[in-house]
């Protein structure tokens, strides 16, 4: 179940051109199970009409203090009593200044300085402006007071600028939001997370790899972060957005990720390895592309090094959580699996389980623990999955210490 189900936001649209931007972020979190409520400054509506938002969420829009919608009393402070979370996206450089010099002049700057509820601000600007420096000294400022501000994309500007100053993505403002309301009980914890599959090139046309997209690994770096982790996702080529907020190292070969994962261990506590390494890679990579011929072709292939194994010889007080995937007997090759390399938990998956394994948003595992506990797990969505893994981790880490 999504962390926003059922939590009061009230999202702050302001008078920039990304403010469109908002319908879709709304009908999103909505998605998510959010109860929203929208509030606009006078500016923003002239962008996008209140109708639009009224009509999404159900609910009277805010606008004007003084004819503030009936069902709320006294319009900016029910409002910011009523809210778990107050998102203003798109922030202006205008109402940035504002809400940082404390200026309460409207419903919504009001509400924010009534606000009981965390604020997350999503600046969207020209990239001048963006950079200009009284604008950085105000989101300084308001970082300093404990709003979380995110930063803007960089790319093509509505205006025609290059640079910072597109909205975040409507994803990224979600996971933000999301990220905002969990709990952080990893705090402290550096976690590594190794995702997606490995590429081992024959040429420079092709190469051997496997199916997995990388959603298994992406959505356990995700929650992690959430949970307040310092977290590194080193990860083979897949078609995910690189997270936000955290460390993300593209690697293409096995050989690149074990020395990755090598060179990062000395600062893990925990290491989760949900990537689909290729076991082997040819013994040559052609420097040109390999010419068909009559006949058949052998490739020679060369192992891989067990990347799991070896962090298993250095992991010290870390907890090292692998991964098995397998077409048959799961729970007999996973445990066989867990005592050769060394790990403390695996997580097991079977291919043939429609809902599981590669690609999937879903998967269906057993967490199997070294003393032979098995903890079976429905249909569940990947991030889902993900949190009972980053939980069991973590006691075996807390267990260990005591
Ligand atoms: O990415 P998705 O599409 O979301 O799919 C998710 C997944 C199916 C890839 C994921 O859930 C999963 O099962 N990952 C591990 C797949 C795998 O390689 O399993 P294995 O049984 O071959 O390897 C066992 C463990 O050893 C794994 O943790 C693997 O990362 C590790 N290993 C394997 C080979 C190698 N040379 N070095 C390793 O460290």
């Amino acid at each position: 179940m999504s962390i926003l189900q059922g939590k009061q936001i009230l999202l702050g649209v302001t008078g920039g051109i990304a403010a469109y931007k908002a319908a879709l972020l709304t009908r999103e979190l909505m998605k998510e199970g959010a109860v929203v409520k929208v509030a606009m400054t006078e500016n923003a509506t002239r962008f996008i009409a209140p109708l639009t938002f009224q009509t999404l969420t159900a609910s009277a829009v805010a606008v004007d203090t003084f004819s503030a919608p009936e069902e709320w009393e006294i319009g900016h402070i029910s409002l910011a009593e009523w809210a778990r979370l107050m998102v203003i996206a798109p922030a202006t450089a205008n109402f940035i200044g504002k809400i940082a010099g404390g200026i309460a002049d409207d419903l919504l700057t009001t509400c924010i300085m009534a606000a009981q509820a965390p604020v997350l601000v999503c600046p969207a600007m020209n990239t001048n402006m963006y950079r200009n420096r009284i604008v950085q000294d105000n989101i300084h400022r308001l970082t300093e007071y404990g709003y979380s501000v995110m930063e803007p994309d960089a790319g093509e500007l509505a205006c025609g600028a290059e640079g910072p100053g597109r909205l975040p993505t409507v994803e990224g403002i979600i996971e933000e939001a999301a990220s905002i309301l969990t709990e952080k009980d990893l705090r402290g914890h550096c976690i590594i997370v190794t995702a997606g599959p490995t590429r081992e090139a024959l040429d420079p046309v092709r190469f051997i790899s496997n199916h997995s997209s990388g959603k298994m690994g992406y959505a356990l770096a995700l929650m992690a972060r959430r949970r307040g982790a310092r977290v590194i996702l080193i990860s083979g080529p897949t078609d995910l957005a690189a997270p936000r907020g955290l460390t993300f190292i593209p690697v293409s070969t096995a050989m690149e990720m074990k020395d990755c994962v090598m060179e990062n261990l000395k600062e893990a506590t925990i290491i989760i390895k949900a990537a689909a390494v290729a076991d082997y890679r040819p013994l040559f990579s052609a420097s040109q592309k390999i010419k068909k011929q009559d006949g058949t072709l052998s490739l020679e292939l060369v192992r891989n090094p067990d990347i799991i194994s070896e962090i298993a010889e250095l992991k010290g007080n870390r907890i090292v959580v692998g991964f098995a995937m397998e077409t048959e007997n799961l729970v007999e090759n996973a445990e066989r699996k867990l005592k050769a390399k060394g790990m403390d938990l695996i997580v097991a998956n079977d291919l043939n389980m429609a809902g599981a394994g590669f690609r999937t948003d879903t998967n269906i595992v057993k967490i199997i623990d070294s003393a032979g506990t098995i903890t079976a797990l429905p249909l569940m969505d990947k991030r889902d999955v993900a949190d009972r893994i980053l939980s069991r981790a973590r006691e075996l880490f807390d267990e260990r210490r005591q």
